[in-house]
């Protein structure tokens, strides 16, 4: 079973909590449009009524807009029922690193305005540390942005500007820049994230921490359903 798969077994399985009359938050990636693509196909055939979205970034918009799913924004539904989203690494404390796909800063807004945030991943991105595999990403205003990746580099961080595939720097849904973080294992995430953030210049890191409340892992084996015990209310 290829990588793809488990993805759209995760996400599936994560987009059975959507439920007709909710506010949805559509996450962004490879992961999170199989979660946009069944919601579509349930409306469609009228399993599910009544639902609105907010998407967390300008791709899901365009994607959740050609198949049919009613959108909505933060500022008209500031309390979201659900957001299905993914994620690039899932600590045993159901801590994440998000913003592989460079939607980091909507997709935390999207999910602390969640009722309930559910990531679907592949068994690949369960690690025993933050950090084990994946880069940080940290999201910076273009002025001055020499000095945060310097800022960083402190922190610990071997700091690279992200590029896209034309060689230019990437830009965020908000003309923002993106400086991967790589640390090795993070011992103390929240410590770490407080220096990230004590930064002017410096808008959000992709670290997020206590915001899942449950994560849907594929893999070969089957799917596991794991749990935060305290769900967050708004
Ligand atoms: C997007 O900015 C990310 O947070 C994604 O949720 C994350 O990178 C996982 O991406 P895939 O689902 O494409 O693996």
């Amino acid at each position: 079973m290829d990588i793809a798969q488990l993805k759209q077994q995760a996400a599936e399985y994560a987009a059975q909590y959507v439920t007709s009359g909710m506010v949805v938050g559509l996450g962004h990636g490879s992961t999170a449009i199989f979660a946009v693509r069944d919601i579509a196909a349930r409306l469609a055939t009228g399993e599910l009524k009544d639902i609105v979205a907010v998407p967390c970034s300008r791709q899901t918009e365009a994607d959740a807009r050609a198949l049919g799913i009613p959108l909505t924004t933060l500022e008209a539904a500031p309390v979201i029922d659900v957001t299905i989203d993914g994620a690039d690494e899932v600590d045993p404390a159901l801590n994440l690193i998000k913003g592989g796909g460079g939607a980091l800063l909507r997709e935390k807004i999207v999910a602390q305005a969640s009722r309930r945030e559910i990531i679907a991943v592949d068994e690949g991105k369960l690690v025993p540390v933050l950090g084990t595999v994946w880069a940080v990403p940290v999201e910076v205003i273009p002025f001055g942005w020499r000095s945060q990746a310097n800022y960083l580099a402190t922190l610990g961080a071997e700091v690279t500007l992200r590029r896209s595939n034309d060689g230019e720097p990437f830009r965020t849904d908000q003309g923002n820049l993106i400086l991967d973080c790589r640390f090795g294992p993070i011992a103390q995430p929240e410590e770490l994230a407080s220096q990230i953030r004590a930064r002017a210049g410096i808008i959000e890191h992709g670290m997020c921490l206590g915001i899942a409340d449950d994560v849907i892992v594929a893999g070969p084996a089957g799917i596991r359903h794991l749990q935060r015990k305290q769900l967050r209310f708004l």
